[in-house]
């Protein structure tokens, strides 16, 4: 995009969500780059061969399919270089391990994704890695846990199925002056809502099988990094023997085009919903950090841009209530993940938490707000919450 002459320097995010990584006139001026499906790279000699002389040389280290989402991702995330993974929690463990050696000490949110914990309590464990999870509240207060070892600090902000809101800023600053790097999850804002790199974050992750995929039929990971933390993040990447194909790269650039508008309403959908979830009977606190009632509303509003379409209720009652809940549902799917056009619920399981998510007066769901009508989506719950009244 950037190779367009005549084009404006400050686009707005859409413009550049429509336009993002990709020139047409690279490619005989088809709107879209081609799906490249690669291993083999044929060299014209020997001599461009030994010196790996060419641009492309063997398809684990990019095609022009790939890199036209890498570089879109870049110019969203305004990073040095993007990394894609076959998922989501590859996006989160490739990072962990390029940095972390056996006695390093990492500090790890304590509202991070459930398989995110599960690999730093098995795996990086079992490479003699010291993993000290945190309040996601603690803010500046992180000084405190930083060890001479610590080596990264691992964020997650809004936290996953609880969504309490971190101070960004206040744990990177404290983690740089002690010579540790910042991660952050950032995929229930996407960039577009939360640049990380701008805040300091070092390494920003997501899982692309959410809001850029959008339709709950493709999953990848990206990792984005800057100047400082890319050759190194590349360098383990190459090692592992990391890519992706060519359609799923295609599939998430494709999906990148109408984030943006998918975005918007996800967003005001869930707050509609969410606002009229405070009002009703059974519904002891709804946790979605753009409601006024949140305790992280403010950080929430001073960081970032918008919200995303997915947050939790905790409502009255016990396991009975939640399954009644549940089993009334007729528009909402019972299902895993999120960021696609349907809605979908699911009972958290906050099993292993350490700090947070102890002190909720009922089961918590989660829901995640698709693009269906709003209106049939109220209906749906109020069904729902009916039942669990009952029940
Ligand atoms: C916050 C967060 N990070 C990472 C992941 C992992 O993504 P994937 O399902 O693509 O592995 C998820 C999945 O639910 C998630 O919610």
């Amino acid at each position: 995009m950037d190779k367009q002459p005549g084009k404006p320097a400050k686009l707005g995010i859409n413009t550049r969500l429509a336009h993002g990584g990709y020139d047409p006139h690279d490619y005989h001026g088809f709107v879209n780059p081609p799906v490249v499906h690669a291993s083999t790279v044929l060299f014209p000699d020997a001599e461009t061969m030994a010196g790996h002389r060419q641009k492309y040389t063997y398809a684990t280290h990019g095609t022009p399919t790939t890199d036209a989402l890498c570089r879109a991702i870049d110019e969203l995330e305004g990073s040095a270089g993007t990394l894609l993974v076959p998922s989501g929690l590859v996006a989160v463990t490739l990072p962990l391990l390029a940095f972390l050696a056996p006695g390093d000490h990492l500090l790890m949110v304590d509202c991070c994704y459930g398989n995110t914990r599960h690999f730093c309590n098995t795996m990086l464990k079992q490479f003699g890695v010291e993993v000290e999870y945190y309040d996601p509240l603690i803010g500046a207060g992180i000084e405190k846990l930083i060890k001479a070892n610590t080596r990264v600090v691992f964020t997650e902000s809004p936290g996953s199925n609880t969504f309490e809101v971190q101070d960004i800023p206040a744990v990177v600053e404290k983690a740089h002056a002690a010579g540790a790097i910042v991660m952050m999850d950032n995929t229930w804002a996407t960039p577009l809502y939360f640049r990380a790199l701008d805040f300091g974050v070092d390494i920003t992750i997501h899982a692309a099988t959410k809001y850029p995929s959008g339709h709950s039929d493709i999953l990848m990971g990206t990792v984005s990094a800057t100047e400082a933390c890319f050759k190194k993040l590349d360098a383990a990447y190459t090692a592992l023997g990391l890519c992706v194909g060519g359609d799923d790269a295609y599939q998430i650039l494709r999906g990148l085009r109408t984030m943006g508008v998918r975005m918007e309403r996800h967003a005001k959908s869930a707050l509609e919903i969410a606002n009229w979830l405070e009002r009703q009977d059974g519904v002891v606190e709804v946790l979605h950090p753009a409601l006024e009632s949140h305790a992280g509303h403010a950080l929430w509003k001073r960081d970032f841009g918008g919200a995303g379409g997915v947050f939790s209720i905790v409502i009255a009652g016990g396991v009975n209530q939640a399954h009644a809940f549940l089993n009334a549902l007729k528009i909402f799917g019972l299902g895993y993940s999120w960021g696609g056009y349907e809605s979908l619920a699911v009972h958290v399981n906050l099993g292993g938490r350490v700090i947070t998510g102890k002190n909720y007066a009922g089961p918590l769901i989660r829901l995640q707000i698709g693009l269906e009508d709003p209106a049939d989506l109220i209906a749906d719950i109020e069904n729902a919450l009916a039942a669990a009244r009952t029940a």
